[in-house]
């Protein structure tokens, strides 16, 4: 896989493309030999990525499109076939941003967070798997199919802001987990990566790079792994949720069950719950010094040489 031609004669889209990790990650499989398909909304950007890739001798083709909108999935999708013949892999990354507390967040911001990154992942990769199912039958047998999505930390955190981010993340590393299952038969392996990067996006939490040396929150770090899990090497890698950035990725564990009650323990005649054994089971538990039981902070201590906190 070290070869600098590891995907040579794959096919791929990469939504978001025009800025941040979007376009590191359409350079990196494309320098690795993809063909791309560049998905942003339409403007200089995404055709500067394109043209940024023609002259490192790549092959990038831009369908610009709001990802929100279930044509411009079918566009992307029509690309790849007619451009290319077939489509062989997925990397779903456009994102915005619109932070508020819960109790202060309008309906707008939740509706458009929600449909960029969620319904976004969902159109293409709905397209996608159908394309995929489709040659599988016709091949009778498994077809290259690589899903890389974008999930974030703020899911596993919880994080005050970003109630419709986090929701939004939450959604997309289940339905990472959901194609995961279902398509794998069809030759589809679909994974999830909760980057770290300095871009657009993250600017004002981030603030300016280093003067010297490599900046650990470049999103080219972030990029080789996506490349990674896009090629024939990752075969056997398969709904795994990675956090990556700098120098650093650390795959997740799944959630686990930490204590179980039995209403049969707690006074409850016939086994099932009633308020009372339900009351009798949880008079001894707390939460406990956490703000949130479910948040999982630990994947903070990773960020402490990207990013400078979580010691
Ligand atoms: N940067 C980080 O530290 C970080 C952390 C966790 C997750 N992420 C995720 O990584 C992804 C990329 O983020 P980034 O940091 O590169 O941000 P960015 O703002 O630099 O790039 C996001 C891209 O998505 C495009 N986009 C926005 N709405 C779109 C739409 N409706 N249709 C098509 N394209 C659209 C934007 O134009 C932009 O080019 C996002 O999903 C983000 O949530 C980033």
């Amino acid at each position: 896989m070290t070869q600098p031609q590891a995907l040579a004669g794959l096919v791929a889209i990469v939504t978001g493309a025009g800025n941040g990790l979007g376009r590191a990650e359409a350079r990196s499989l494309a320098a690795a030999g993809a063909s791309v398909i560049l998905n942003d909304l339409p403007g200089d950007a995404v055709d500067g990525v394109a043209a940024e890739i023609r002259a490192d001798d790549g092959t990038a083709v831009v369908s610009a499109g709001d990802i929100g909108e279930w044509s411009t999935g079918e566009r992307l999708l029509h690309t790849a076939v007619r451009e290319f013949g077939q489509l062989d892999i997925l990397v779903n990354n456009a994102g915005v941003l619109r932070d508020r507390m819960i109790f202060s967040m309008s309906e707008q911001e939740w509706d458009l967070v929600l449909r960029v990154h969620l319904r976004g992942h969902f159109i293409t990769s709905r397209l996608a798997t159908a394309h995929w199912r489709d040659r599988s039958k016709q091949a009778g047998g498994p077809v290259y199919a690589r899903i890389v999505n974008t999930s974030s930390e703020a899911f596993l955190l919880g994080s005050s802001g970003q109630p419709n981010y986090s929701a939004a993340k939450a959604g997309i590393t289940a339905l990472t987990v959901t194609t995961a299952r279902s398509c794998a038969r069809y030759g589809v392996r679909a994974n999830a990566i909760c980057p770290r990067a300095r871009t657009a996006m993250t600017a004002d939490l981030m603030g300016a790079a280093p003067d010297a040396g490599p900046d650990p929150l470049s999103p080219e770090f972030v990029a080789p792994l996506v490349t990674y899990l896009a090629s024939p090497a990752a075969a056997n890698i398969n709904g795994e949720v990675f956090v990556v950035h700098g120098g650093v990725a650390a795959l997740l564990s799944p959630p686990s069950i930490r204590e179980v009650f039995r209403a049969g323990e707690h006074g409850a005649p016939d086994g099932m719950w009633t308020l009372d054994s339900v009351a009798s089971a949880l008079a001894g538990f707390s939460t406990g010094p956490s703000a949130a039981g479910f948040a999982c902070e630990e994947a903070n201590s990773l960020a402490t040489d990207t990013i400078g906190f979580g010691a």
